[in-house]
């Protein structure tokens, strides 16, 4: 059984995943617009990525015979100015989500659920994966993103990002 306060943390982790998807799909869709595929291919199977976050959400609430309510997803209200601001945005926003997950992981830990701590295991490394990636992008946008010649490179090298299923599968 699930306590109440970590069901309604998960149920809300759920809406915050899509949230972070539609953030990330603002981002995919500014790249675009600037011009750089490479960029908006790598939000764009960033995006993808936070959907799976959240249908493992939904799909082990739902293994644990759990109510779901889906409440309406925040529009983005991002301000974009430069080409380095969504890799900012994007970093503080992962480190947000982090801490999220380790607020769920807490309310589990002192419930004793060890079920809930062992799901939220995946997602406390995959928040490391993505805390680098984030940090990643910002130094290679340092590095080259002010040569046109050298973004030109770069943004072809995030063209080939492609979409992975999930490690972490959920019957
Ligand atoms: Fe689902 Fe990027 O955290």
């Amino acid at each position: 059984m699930l306590s109440e306060k970590v069901k309604t943390l998960l149920n809300e982790q759920i809406n915050k995943e899509l949230y972070s998807a539609y953030l990330y799909l603002e981002f995919s869709n500014y790249y675009q617009e600037e011009g750089l595929e490479g960029f908006a291919n790598w939000y764009y199977v960033q995006a993808q990525e936070e959907r799976d976050h959240a249908m493992l959400m939904l799909k082990y609430l739902q293994n644990n015979s759990c109510h779901i309510t889906l409440e309406a997803i925040e529009k983005p209200d991002k301000v974009m100015k430069s080409l380095k601001d969504p890799l900012v945005f994007g970093l503080e926003h992962e480190q947000y989500v982090t801490s999220l997950i380790h607020n769920i992981y807490d309310a589990a830990h002192e419930d004793k659920d060890y079920r809930t701590m062992q799901f939220l295991d995946w997602f406390v490394k995959e928040q490391g994966e993505e805390e680098k990636n984030s940090e990643d992008m910002i130094r290679k946008y340092e590095l080259f993103g002010t040569d046109p010649r050298s973004l030109y490179l770069l943004d072809s090298e995030l063209k080939s990002r492609t979409y992975q299923a999930p490690s972490l599968t959920l019957d």
